[in-house]
């Protein structure tokens, strides 16, 4: 299969940042031409004269599990919203529940041009989401959510600690490197207050083995940090550190309470960091140090976090608000627009462990591209010069027209061409009802 994107205003995000007037050829998953394709056969040519093509954007940390749940958990406290409404509904979903809160993540992620994601799944039927997005076509990493601790509604939840050790590794042992290698599986320990010790000493050893990544949240509310100080006795990422968990393969959601001696930690291990600003605000957990991790050489990447703590999964928003949020703090310079591009790009690739295949488009790369259409009222004046400002600040989840992944064309000009929208619309909606008389919440 060869298709031909021509004559776009390519993004490239390679090493020298260039951007080019030109074409790409993709030739089965890869991109194979950059720049001046000569004339040849091809089995679909798109247009895309006066439109930017971007490289995939990649979200760092979702839920698909909770798309469903959208609009059922506001103005809510990290614990509470937990505790009252999150942990009832997750424990509510059925496998068919769980398919359709996964797919209609989908849609709305690949509408937006996020190709690929870092996902925790939930504790029962992950198999569901991984058939999900199997059927969606977006590239993903994540696992079944691991609970073998905690009160009050976590009970609802929680497994013995075997169960769910064994668990994990029935389902990587399916999933991992599935679909072209589209589809990875990373253990997936809720919270150091979810997990007991001997689990996440566990999730290490298994990690280590199978050589693939850990994916969890910290540090994002004062309440959760004193909660894992009553219990452990230590602050949350001295903890993390302390059983072994802190490297490359490890990737944090939040990181919002982090003193200055765990800054250190993060940076000396190289671990990622997957910053969800909207999140941050709604939950009104804080605004994590970005600008000091970038400054050390953390990675930072982005996410949406779940529908119900957002209550968006678009990457647009995310950017300008990652930007926006830091410069009444540090000024107005810090967080420029290419370097906020770079964290929902390459940053993301590099968490998810794939920076040699996806986060720029160059030849040999996976062909994960996205097309916008910037002819439009709040995309216009167009200069070349401020493509990255266009793209943080003004660009909206609607303006994508094209996304591509692995080489398949997935959605074009706002049609899918692997998710039926008013299926998977319907189906959510049927789902919900069940889960919300299950979880007794309306
Ligand atoms: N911490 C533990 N679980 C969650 C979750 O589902 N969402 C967020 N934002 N933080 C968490
Ligand atoms: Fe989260």
């Amino acid at each position: 299969m060869k298709i031909l994107i021509k004559d776009g205003i390519i993004v490239t995000m390679n090493a020298k940042r260039q951007i080019i007037q030109g074409d790409i050829l993709i030739e089965d998953d890869q991109i194979s031409q950059l720049g001046d394709v000569e004339f040849q056969q091809v089995d679909k040519t798109i247009d895309a004269r006066g439109k930017l093509v971007i490289p995939g954007l990649i979200q760092s940390h979702v839920h698909l599990c909770q798309t469903l749940f959208r609009g059922m958990a506001d103005d809510l406290q990290l614990l509470d919203w937990l505790n009252l409404r999150i942990w009832p509904l997750e424990a509510a979903h059925d496998e068919d529940s769980l398919y359709y809160s996964a797919l209609l993540g989908c849609g709305e992620l690949l509408r937006g041009g996020t190709t690929s994601v870092i996902d925790m799944g939930t504790v029962r039927h992950t198999s569901a989401i991984f058939e999900a997005v199997s059927r969606a076509g977006i590239r993903y990493l994540g696992g079944k959510c691991m609970m073998d601790h905690g009160n009050g509604n976590a009970a609802l939840l929680t497994e013995d600690t075997t169960t769910s050790l064994q668990e994990s590794v029935d389902l990587l042992e399916r999933w991992h490197g599935r679909e072209n290698g589209r589809l990875n599986y990373a253990f997936c320990p809720r919270f150091v207050p979810s997990c007991s010790e001997e689990m996440l000493l566990q999730v290490k050893q298994l990690a280590d083995e199978y050589q693939v990544p850990v994916h969890t949240h910290a540090s994002e509310n004062k309440d959760e940090i004193e909660l894992v100080i009553r219990e452990r006795g230590r602050r949350n990422i001295v903890y993390l550190n302390d059983l072994g968990l802190l490297n490359e393969r490890l990737i944090l959601a939040h990181c919002i309470q982090v003193d200055k001696a765990e800054q250190n930690l993060l940076t000396t291990a190289k671990v990622n960091v997957a910053h969800c600003p909207s999140c941050n605000l709604k939950l009104a957990s804080g605004i994590a140090p970005v600008p000091e991790y970038l400054k050390r050489g953390v990675n930072v990447s982005l996410g949406a976090d779940g529908a119900p703590a957002n209550n968006n999964l678009s990457m647009f928003i995310e950017m300008r608000m990652s930007a926006l949020i830091q410069k009444p703090i540090w000024g107005p310079t810090v967080m420029p627009a290419e370097e906020v591009f770079e964290m929902a790009t390459l940053g993301g690739a590099r968490a998810m462990g794939l920076q040699g295949q996806i986060g720029s488009l160059e030849e040999g790369k996976k062909a994960d591209i996205v097309v916008v259409d910037i002819n439009k009222w709040h995309t216009c004046p167009v200069s070349a010069a401020g493509v990255y400002a266009q793209l943080v600040y003004q660009v909206q989840t609607q303006d994508v027209c094209c996304t591509i992944i692995d080489g398949k064309i997935i959605m074009e000009k706002g049609e899918f061409l692997t998710l039926d929208q008013a299926d998977i619309l319907q189906g959510a909606e049927s789902s919900l009802q069940r889960v919300r008389q299950r979880a007794g919440l309306v």
